[in-house]
């Protein structure tokens, strides 16, 4: 039998490129989604490269057929590729809540739809999203047009856990605080090493995906510093 087979969107660099290092080692075939396949890192070369940009409806359903005709089947989606604009509600622009939007919310949903029928096939499909902290509580005002797509996220990942469940799809949304990826490090003078590293986001996800259908996490909250409630 062949091994189970995973998509991860963004997996050219940060958290989605140590996913990628994670499930290989574990034995997974992985097929990658990123905007510049060309560019894909060269350990990668012997992984399904596929061209996934979240602002170009369509590309989704090209990857999961390239995908299922390489591999033949699609055991799990990893949504991983996101945006993260520093503005408050009252300065964000219409056009960047957008692109935070369609690249949180909207291309996530639309890969999922994509994928949806091999998830059902598999008996045991799996979503993981990573969403953030910001999906759970508003914590700084910068972070607030962020958080609005990742709460959006977070409704995401419990409703694609809910349309599934009876197929044996689980969904589980990751939201971790800072972790050391070019994101966060645009973002905050901490240390990179005083914050989660994508690695041990990786060693999550890939707990997740082991985990039977009669043992499902719904989300995960991460932490690299202790805070009022998580
Ligand atoms: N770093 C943190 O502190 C942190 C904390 C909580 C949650 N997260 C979430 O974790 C996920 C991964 O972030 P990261 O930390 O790894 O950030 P990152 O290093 O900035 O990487 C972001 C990834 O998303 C991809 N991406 C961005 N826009 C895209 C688009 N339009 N189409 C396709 N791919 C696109 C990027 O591709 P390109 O290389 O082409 O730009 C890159 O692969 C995001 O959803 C982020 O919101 C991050």
């Amino acid at each position: 039998m062949s091994a189970r087979t995973a998509l991860i969107s963004g997996a050219n660099r940060g958290i989605g490129a140590a996913i990628a290092d994670r499930l290989a080692a574990d034995g997974w075939n992985l097929s990658l989604g990123m905007r510049q396949p060309a560019a894909s890192p060269a350990r990668f070369a012997a992984h399904h490269i596929a061209h996934f940009d979240s602002n170009a409806p369509g590309c989704e359903k090209i990857w999961v057929e390239a995908a299922l005709s390489r591999f033949g089947r699609i055991d799990a989606v990893i949504n991983n590729a996101g945006i993260m604009i520093p503005r408050t509600v009252i300065e964000v622009s219409d056009s960047e809540m957008q692109s935070m939007l369609d690249v949180n919310v909207l291309a996530p949903l639309r890969l999922v739809r994509a994928a949806w029928e091999p998830l059902c096939v598999s008996g045991k499909g799996r979503v993981v999203t990573v969403i953030s902290l910001s999906g759970k509580r508003v914590k700084f005002a910068s972070s607030g047009s962020y958080s609005v797509s990742k709460f959006a996220a977070l409704a995401l990942a419990h409703a694609i856990r809910h349309a599934g469940w009876d197929k044996g799809i689980r969904s589980t949304a990751i939201c971790p605080g800072l972790v050391a990826t070019d994101m966060a490090f645009g973002l905050t003078d901490m240390s990179p090493g005083d914050m989660t590293p994508p690695e041990d986001v990786a060693r999550i996800v890939s707990l997740v995906l082991d985990l039977p259908n009669t043992a499902s996490i719904a989300e995960i909250p991460i932490n690299c510093k202790i805070e009022e409630s998580y």
